[in-house]
C-alpha cells in the first residue's frame, strides 16, 4: 500500500506573541497571539506512507534530518485517527532561502499536517488540522490561514484554537525582512519559553499585558487602525524580549545591528512614515508597513540594511 499527497503552508509572523506554555506536552499557550501570514513565503511539503518503509525519514531541502520529534507528533496523531501504521517519508523545501532566517517550522509542519492528512484520507475540519499541527509546533497552527489570525490561548485541552481573523485584503500590510543572522537559534522556543516562565520575575506582568494587547491589537485590526496596531505590536515584542531576557541566565535573542534596525525604525515613524517593527526569537527585525508607502519605504529599508553590511533583507 503506498498513499501519497502533497502541501503548501506559509509562515507567519507574530504582531502579539505566543510566549509561555500552560501545556508542555500539547503546546498549549499561555497568551492568545495574532499573526500575519507571509503568503510569499512557505513549505511545500510532500509525504509518502508506504508499507515497505521500515521507520519515518524527514528531507528538508534535500537534507535528511536526525530530529523528527515534532514530526512524528503530528505523524502519530493522523495515525492515530486514520488507523494506519504505516511509516512516512518527508520531501519538505522552503520556498525562501534556508539562510534566512526565517522560522521554518510554523510552515513546514502545517504543510507536514495538511499533506499527511490528505494522503491518509482524512476527513477533519481545517481548525481541528490546524490543532493536531500544534502539537508538533506551536505556532504552527496560524499557518493554516492566509492574512491575520488569532489563537487564542483558552484553559481546556480542546479550546485553544487558531481562527482567521481579517483577510489581507481588508486591510493589507507591506513586509521587508532584515535577516541579521540565519543561524540557528542557539537554544529552542520551547526551552527558552520555559526558562522565562520558571524564572523570570516578570512573567507574570508579561502575562497580563500579552492579555492586554491581544485585545488591543485584535480591535486595530477589525478597525483597520494602523497606529493602533503599530504602537501595540512594537510594545508587545519589546516586552516578550525583556522578559526573556530577564530570565536566569538571561536569553537574549537581539544583537547590535537587531537594535540598530530598531532605532532606524523609530526615525523613520519620527518622520511620519506608517512603519512597525517586530522580532520573533531570533535578531531578524520584520518591518510591516502601509502598501501606499511601498516603494519609498522598500528603498529606504533597501538602504538601511546596506549601510549596517552582513544583514540581507528578503521582501
Ligand atoms: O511555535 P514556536 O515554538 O516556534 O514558538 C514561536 C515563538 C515566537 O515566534 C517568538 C512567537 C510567536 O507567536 O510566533
Amino acid at each position: 500500500m503506498k498513499l501519497s499527497a502533497e502541501a503548501f503552508a506559509p509562515t507567519n509572523i507574530a504582531l502579539t506573541k505566543y510566549w509561555g506554555k500552560r501545556g508542555l506536552e500539547n503546546n498549549l499557550p499561555a497568551t492568545s497571539s495574532i499573526s500575519y501570514s507571509l503568503d510569499k513565503f512557505g513549505s511545500q511539503t510532500k509525504v509518502v506512507f508506504d508499507a515497505s518503509f521500515e521507520e519515518d525519514a524527514f528531507f528538508l531541502n534535500d537534507k535528511k534530518q536526525i530530529d523528527l520529534k515534532k514530526q512524528k507528533r503530528v505523524l502519530n496523531e493522523l495515525r492515530k485517527i486514520a488507523r494506519v501504521d504505516l511509516f512516512a517519508r518527508i520531501e519538505s523545501k522552503n520556498n525562501f532561502p534556508t539562510n534566512a532566517g526565517l522560522a521554518s517550522s510554523a510552515s513546514g509542519l502545517a504543510a507536514l499536517t495538511l499533506a499527511s492528512a490528505k494522503a491518509l484520507e482524512i476527513d477533519l475540519s481545517l481548525e481541528r488540522l490546524s490543532s493536531i499541527s500544534r502539537l508538533g509546533s506551536g505556532s504552527s497552527c496560524r499557518s493554516f490561514y492566509s492574512g491575520y489570525v488569532e489563537w487564542v490561548a483558552g484553559e481546556k485541552e480542546d479550546d485553544s484554537i487558531a481562527t482567521p481573523l481579517a483577510t489581507k485584503n481588508e486591510f493589507p500590510l507591506s513586509s521587508f525582512i532584515f535577516v541579521v543572522s540565519a543561524d540557528e537559534k542557539h537554544k529552542s522556543s520551547t526551552d527558552a519559553m520555559e526558562s522565562t516562565r520558571l524564572t523570570s520575575p516578570y512573567y507574570s506582568a508579561w502575562l497580563s499585558q500579552a492579555k492586554k494587547d491581544f485585545a488591543l491589537a485584535r480591535r486595530a485590526i477589525l478597525t483597520k487602525d494602523f497606529e493602533s496596531l503599530s504602537r501595540v505590536a512594537q510594545h508587545n515584542c519589546a516586552a516578550m524580549h525583556a522578559c526573556a531576557m530577564s530570565a536566569f541566565p538571561p536569553i537574549v535573542y537581539w544583537k547590535t545591528e537587531t537594535i540598530r534596525i530598531i532605532n532606524a525604525v523609530f526615525h523613520l515613524q519620527q518622520e511620519g512614515h506608517r512603519v512597525f517593527f517586530t522580532v520573533d526569537a531570533g535578531p531578524n527585525v520584520v518591518c510591516f508597513f502601509d502598501p501606499s508607502e511601498e516603494q519609498f519605504l522598500t528603498d529606504r529599508l533597501s538602504k538601511l540594511a546596506r549601510s549596517i553590511g552582513g544583514v540581507n533583507e528578503l521582501c
